[in-house]
C-alpha cells in the first residue's frame, strides 16, 4: 500500500442499522489490508450511535452484529484490536477535553452536522453537534497515524488535526501526533442506488437504495435491477454518464478490483441491463460469504466477548496511558498523588 510498516491505525463504524456496503468497501476493506504490517485499533462506535434514539435491544444486537461483521470481513483479532469504544471509558473522558477545546464554530462547520441536523426540526441532540470532538478523542487517544475512511469522514480528520496542533502548541509539548486520512481511490464514496446524487447511507429515507451486508442474494440482485441510471439505455463514456451509472461502473470496480478503464472497455456499448447485472453478481459474491459468517458468529456470543475483551484490553492500555499525560497536561491533580 506504499505506507511504511508500524504504523498506528484507528478507525470505527457505528452499529445502528447494520453494515452495508459503503462501509465494507470505504472502510473495513482497507482495513484489513492494513493489519498485517501495522498496529490497529478497529472499534463499533456504540457512544456515537446515541446521538440518535436507540432501542436498547436494537443498540445491543447491532454492536454484536458489527463485531460480527468485521470478523467476517476478514479482520483478525490476533492482529487488530477488536472492540467497543463504550468498553474503554478514556473516550468519554478524552471527549470531554476535546469539547472544551472546539470552538463553536469550527463545530457548526461540520457538513455532517448540518445534514442530520437539517433533517430533525426540533429538539436537535447537543451530542449530534459535539460529536466530531468525541471521534477527535478516539483517534487521538492512540496516537494515530493513520485514518481509513470513506471520502464522508475527510472533515471531521481535518478537525481533529487541528485540535491536535491547537493543543500541542498550547501546552508547548507534543501531546499527540497529527494524523492523517487514509481515504482509498476506489469505493471511498458509495452512491444510493435510488438517489444517487446521496451517499449509500444506513440513515436513507428508504432501504432500496442501500444494499445491506445482511441482505439475501435475492435483495441484492433486486436492488441493483432495480437502481437508478438515465434516460439512455447504453453505456457511452464514464466523464459524460449520468451519476447514477457512473456509481454502478465504481461498484463493480471496486467489487471485482478491477480499474473504471478495465470495466469501461467490457461495458461500452452495451445496455444498462449487462452492468447491473455485472454489478450485483459482483455484490453477491462479496456479500453472501461474509453473511454467512456473521449468522455463525451470531451463534457464538461466548467467541464475539471473547474478542471484545481482548480487544479492549489492548485498547485500554494504550488509551489510559494518553489520557493520563493530557490530564496531567492540562493540570488535573493525579488521583494517585491523593492516594486514591
Ligand atoms: P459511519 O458509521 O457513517 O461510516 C463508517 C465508515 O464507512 C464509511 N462510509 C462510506 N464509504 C464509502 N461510501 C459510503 N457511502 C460510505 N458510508 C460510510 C465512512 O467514511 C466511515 O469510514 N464518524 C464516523 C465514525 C467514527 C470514526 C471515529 C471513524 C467515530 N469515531 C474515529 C474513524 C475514526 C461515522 O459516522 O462513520
Amino acid at each position: 500500500m506504499g505506507i511504511s510498516s508500524g504504523k498506528t491505525i484507528l478507525s470505527g463504524i457505528q452499529p445502528s442499522n447494520g453494515l452495508h456496503l459503503g462501509n465494507l468497501l470505504g472502510a473495513v476493506k482497507n482495513w484489513t489490508a492494513l493489519q498485517d504490517e501495522h498496529h490497529c485499533y478497529y472499534m463499533m462506535v456504540d457512544l456515537h450511535a446515541i446521538t440518535v434514539n436507540q432501542s436498547p435491544e436494537e443498540l445491543r444486537d447491532a454492536c454484536y452484529r458489527g463485531v460480527a461483521a468485521y470478523l467476517a470481513a476478514g479482520l483478525d483479532p490476533g492482529k487488530s484490536a477488536l472492540f467497543l469504544q463504550s468498553h474503554v471509558g478514556a473516550h468519554s473522558q478524552l471527549a470531554w477535553l476535546m469539547i472544551c477545546s472546539a470552538y463553536m464554530g469550527e463545530l457548526s462547520r461540520m457538513t455532517q452536522f448540518k445534514d442530520k441536523s437539517a433533517r430533525q426540526a426540533q429538539n436537535i441532540p447537543a451530542g449530534l453537534f459535539v460529536y466530531p470532538a468525541l471521534m477527535a478523542a478516539d483517534i487521538l487517544i492512540y496516537q494515530a497515524d493513520l485514518v481509513p475512511v470513506g471520502s464522508d469522514q475527510k472533515q471531521h480528520i481535518e478537525l481533529t488535526r487541528n485540535l491536535a496542533e491547537r493543543l500541542n502548541q498550547r501546552y508547548s509539548h507534543p501531546l499527540f501526533r497529527v494524523p492523517e486520512p487514509f481515504i482509498a481511490e476506489t469505493g471511498c464514496r458509495v452512491m444510493d442506488l435510488q438517489e444517487p446524487l446521496n451517499k449509500m447511507s444506513k440513515s436513507a429515507v428508504s432501504e432500496k437504495g442501500t444494499i445491506f451486508l445482511g441482505d439475501s442474494d435475492r435483495q441484492i440482485i433486486k436492488k441493483f435491477k432495480s437502481a437508478v441510471t438515465d434516460s439512455g439505455s447504453e453505456l457511452g463514456d464514464y466523464e459524460s454518464a449520468s451519476p447514477g451509472v457512473r456509481n454502478l461502473i465504481d461498484l463493480l470496480a471496486a467489487l471485482t478490483q478491477r480499474s473504471h478503464q478495465d470495466v469501461m472497455n467490457e461495458f461500452s456499448g452495451r445496455q444498462y441491463g449487462f452492468l447491473k447485472l455485472a454489478a450485483a453478481e459482483a455484490a453477491v459474491a462479496v456479500i453472501a460469504p461474509i453473511r454467512t459468517r456473521i449468522d455463525e458468529l451470531m451463534e457464538d456470543r461466548a467467541y464475539l466477548d471473547q474478542v471484545l475483551q481482548q480487544g479492549a484490553m489492548k485498547a485500554s492500555a494504550v488509551a489510559e496511558k494518553t489520557l493520563r499525560n493530557v490530564m496531567d497536561t492540562f493540570g488535573f491533580v493525579p488521583p494517585a498523588q491523593a492516594g486514591i
